[in-house]
């Protein structure tokens, strides 16, 4: 038995163990709003965010999601006043290094996916640090995007496959989706089930475009601070509801 079995905690009503989606992704907005509602600056409502997405984790991680991906700072986002993307490239940098133990003991393999030479390099050394560190672990599979960019993703995966039929290592007809998805961030990973976007906004903001093509999408009014197990719970609820058909009747 894995560690995962042995821990499972019981669904709360109405949810089917063998409906759950086995990969969620979220894209965190409106911690701005939130702060704003609260009379606090942005950068409140990105602390709050924060403990939102360590509850959400482990909430994962009790009811049996294998895989988590959250959105923390896309490609375009460095377009923020400089006092607020230097807040967050702190702020993450101090939850890492904060949390790595208990992701450890927890069981929790941590992943990074995005541009990630482009982030200062203390960032870049905690995020070597616990990727290594958590690797082998098995409980669930958490994904950071960080400075990611569905958009730029593709570039990258195509530049990385010219260079390579370039060289003659590839013909272009050996080219498949098989063969683009080992190029992405996300090699690896399976695509999400379903993408959970707080606060309203009914877009995709360049997050995972690729590996969205069949997932289901899923928009909440609460703001990313004020996302809990009982929005979580409603989500999952009408992700149970939704019929998959990939294409087919
Ligand atoms: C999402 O919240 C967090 C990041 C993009 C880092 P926002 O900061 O976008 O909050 P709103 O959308 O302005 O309320
Ligand atoms: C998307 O939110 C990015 C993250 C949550 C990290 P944004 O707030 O940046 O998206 P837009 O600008 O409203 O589309
Ligand atoms: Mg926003």
């Amino acid at each position: 038995m894995t560690a995962q079995q042995t821990e499972l905690q019981d669904l709360p009503p109405g949810l089917k163990r063998e409906l759950l989606p086995k990969h969620v992704a979220v894209i965190m907005d409106g911690n701005g709003r939130w702060a704003k509602r609260q009379g606090k600056p942005r950068i409140m409502g990105h602390k709050a965010g924060v403990d939102a997405l360590k509850d959400l984790l482990r909430c994962c991680k009790d009811w049996g999601i294998q895989a988590l991906t959250a959105y923390a700072f896309s490609t375009e986002n460095w377009k923020r006043p400089q006092e607020e993307v230097d807040f967050l490239m702190t702020l993450f940098q101090r939850v890492l290094r904060q949390e790595l133990r208990e992701m450890v003991k927890e069981n929790v393999q941590i992943r990074f996916v995005g541009n990630l030479q482009a982030l200062p390099p203390v960032l870049q050394a905690e995020i070597s640090r616990s990727m290594a560190e958590t690797q082998d672990n098995r409980s669930i599979r958490f994904t950071v995007a960080t400075n990611y960019g569905g958009r730029q993703e593709i570039i990258q995966a195509c530049r990385a496959i010219a260079d390579q039929v370039k060289q003659g290592l590839l013909q272009p007809n050996e080219i498949d989706e098989e063969l683009f998805e080992r190029h992405l961030y996300t090699a690896g990973i399976s695509d999400p089930d379903l993408l959970i976007r707080t606060s309203g906004e009914m877009r995709l903001s360049n997050f995972l475009l690729w590996q969205m093509a069949y997932g289901e999408i899923y928009i909440t009014d609460a703001l990313w601070p004020d996302f809990d197990r009982t929005e979580f719970h409603r989500a999952l609820c009408a992700y149970q509801q939704r019929e998959r058909r990939f294409g087919s009747v």
